[in-house]
């Protein structure tokens, strides 16, 4: 139960499969959400290729261990961001975390009616992607908006958006240590020779030429790591986790290890620059088939860790919600930023005006 006075910090996120059967509902919301990929007759299309896909995508969480541990580290996030935002920010406590996943469990359903329970009055909705796009952030925030509009969070809910930290300058040292981390697994003399690439999730180019601000986003956020570093090695951006036949933004994770390996680069850190957590994406296609292709091209190849648990990357957290709830609480700021204001230029979801207004006038 959270008292009237408190603030609720929902964390979202897109949610993985905590376990293997899971993996079907996991991809039928996935392939069901026309703000992520808008499909002809979706409601017919998405379950047929949900349940097409459901083996294969199974299979994969076998081999990382029967399940993501997105929910695990987003709940072990929230709950020490939370504990730090007590003493950040007395003023505003008591603060609790709440996990609102857009295509598992909890879904934003769900979190609603625990929300609703515990009788909240005013609630952050804090985007997990440290990068905005409107695949991902835009995607959860149309989702909450279409239940807030209806009261399913309750009545008279007061919302505010944290909605982009790409650069936050906790976040940018939480990736920097472990990139660290990873280049101290290298011999000293040729450590800095090492190529450093950054690898965030693709976009269909069909997003990327609406206007989407992701690519600018994680570019910004590889630069600031790599200011961090002191450009002490040569780094590339490049892109995974694509699929179907359309045109993507690349170059593509696996391609740039087999271009790497072919000009003779064959020392490599992989650094997940757009996840804050692991899952299916760091732990099955970084670890289990990028890292091993790699090797097989005779390259050495460390993974950067994931910010998981990282003590440096959930302060990051706690400061961004505590300078957010305190500038919201003196007028500095409002609901919204200046930046969420705008749609994409070719932007033709009306869901995403009515969304953006919504959540300017504060969820009213
Ligand atoms: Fe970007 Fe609608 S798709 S604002």
């Amino acid at each position: 139960m959270l008292p009237r006075l408190g603030r609720a910090i929902v964390m979202l996120n897109m949610g993985g499969p905590s376990t293997v059967p899971e993996t079907h509902d996991f991809l039928k919301n996935l392939f069901s959400d026309g703000d992520l990929i808008p499909l002809p007759f979706q409601s017919f299309l998405a379950p047929w290729i949900a349940r097409r896909r459901t083996p294969q995508i199974e299979k994969q969480y076998e081999d990382i261990g029967g399940g993501s541990p997105i929910l695990k580290y987003t709940r072990l996030q929230g709950e020490r961001m939370a504990a730090l935002l007590d003493e950040l920010n007395p003023s505003t406590a008591p603060h609790k975390a709440y996990v609102a996943f857009r295509y598992a469990k909890p879904l934003t359903d769900e979190t609603a009616i625990e929300m609703k329970k515990d009788g909240v009055k005013r609630a952050v909705a804090f985007t997990q992607y440290p990068q905005y796009s409107c695949s991902t952030t835009g995607s959860s925030l149309n989702g909450l908006f279409r239940k807030g509009k209806t009261g399913t969070f309750g009545d008279a809910v007061e919302w505010s958006v944290i909605d982009r930290w790409g650069t936050n300058p906790g976040f940018i040292e939480a990736v920097s240590q472990n990139i660290e981390r990873a280049l101290a697994k290298f011999d000293e003399a040729s450590r800095s020779d090492v190529v450093l690439l950054f690898s965030a999730h693709s976009l269909p180019m069909s997003v990327v030429n609406r206007g989407d601000p992701y690519v600018l986003e994680v570019s910004a956020s590889v630069a600031a790591v790599m200011d961090r570093l002191k450009h002490s090695n040569p780094y590339r951006l490049v892109w995974q986790s694509q699929v179907g036949p359309s045109a993507w933004m690349g170059m593509q994770t696996g391609e740039a290890l087999k271009g790497l390996a072919r000009l003779g680069r064959k020392k490599v850190v992989l650094v997940p620059i757009a996840f804050t957590s692991d899952h299916i994406e760091t732990l099955y296609e970084l670890d289990l088939e990028y890292a091993k292709e790699a090797r097989e091209h005779g390259i050495e190849v460390h993974r950067a860790e994931s910010l998981n648990d990282s003590p440096v990357f959930i302060r990051a957290l706690a400061d961004l919600a505590a300078s957010h709830l305190r500038e919201y609480s003196a007028g500095d700021i409002g609901p919204t930023t200046v930046q969420l204001g705008l749609r994409c230029p070719g932007c033709t979801n009306a869901t995403c005006e009515q969304q953006k207004s919504w959540f300017a006038r504060g969820g009213r």
